[in-house]
């Protein structure tokens, strides 16, 4: 995806409307990441990239951690400056953090919720990288999980997102592992109100595991979404726990 096609979609209403939806599932990240910080007896400064409305940055500064989020899209930063005013945002991208964020360095660094695959391969290389360097303590990548994907992704998906009743159409490319997502939003008299295209590389633990040893970082743990359960390779997501090899 290019900058502008990406600002169409994260800037979009409709997609603003998703991520209010979600919301609350930032808690279960924030007692997640609080849990973690117990078990590897981490500091309490973290970053929260992308953090999108803040929907998680909101309820680790709850939970009392030192929280700075950084996110490309101005209309998502100002939504997450006026849901958590005790937290730092700042704007930047993700594939450069250093430019952004200089030497300073975070006890957690969180990137959840499938914030890979946006761009190519090669972004993605960098976005770990970039994350490594900003890392003292461990970093956190939660993704979905290509192989539960490619044997579970309906062509046609139904879905109600108030006040949408959503399609997605989605084509799975064996060939570049992307998953193509037309999205189509209809009224509630089925009338369609708009629609976003999504493109996304969607990873197999295998791959994303051999991309993160080259960043630089050594795998610690790999669990289920945001429980405590050892990753399964049916499992539709991923959560890995990485740390910087000194
Ligand atoms: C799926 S949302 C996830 C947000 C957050 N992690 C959450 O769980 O609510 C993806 C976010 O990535 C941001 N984004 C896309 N490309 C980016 C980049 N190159 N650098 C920083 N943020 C980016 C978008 O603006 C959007 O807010």
């Amino acid at each position: 995806m290019t900058n502008e096609s990406f600002k169409k979609i994260f800037e979009s209403d409709f997609y603003i409307n998703e991520m209010v939806k979600v919301w609350e599932e930032g808690k279960r990240w924030a007692d997640w990441v609080n849990e973690l910080s117990s078990r590897f007896n981490l500091g309490r400064k973290v970053l929260d990239v992308p953090c999108g409305i803040g929907r998680v940055s909101y309820y680790l500064a709850q939970e009392k951690f030192d929280v700075t989020g950084l996110d490309i899209s101005e209309r998502m930063l100002d939504m997450a400056k006026k849901n958590v005013p005790s937290a730092k945002f700042l704007k930047g991208d993700m594939r450069m953090l250093e430019k952004t964020i200089g030497d300073e360095k975070y006890d957690i660094v969180v990137n959840l919720f499938n914030s890979l695959g946006y761009y190519s391969e090669e972004d993605d290389m960098d976005i770990l990288v970039s994350i490594k360097n900003v890392t003292k303590g461990v970093a956190v990548i939660n993704i979905d999980n290509r192989d539960y994907v490619i044997f579970n992704m309906p062509e046609t998906r139904y879905s109600y997102i108030p006040p949408y009743m959503v399609v997605d159409n989605s084509r799975f490319d064996p060939l570049s592992s992307r998953v193509e997502t037309v999205r189509k939003y209809l009224d509630s008299r089925g009338n369609e109100v708009g629609s976003l295209e999504y493109s996304q590389r969607y990873y197999s633990l295998h791959e994303i595991a051999k991309m993160a040893k080259r960043a630089g970082f050594k795998l610690l743990d790999i669990y289920s979404g945001y429980s405590w359960k050892p990753f399964d390779i049916g499992d539709p997501q991923m959560t890995i726990v990485l740390s910087p090899v000194r």
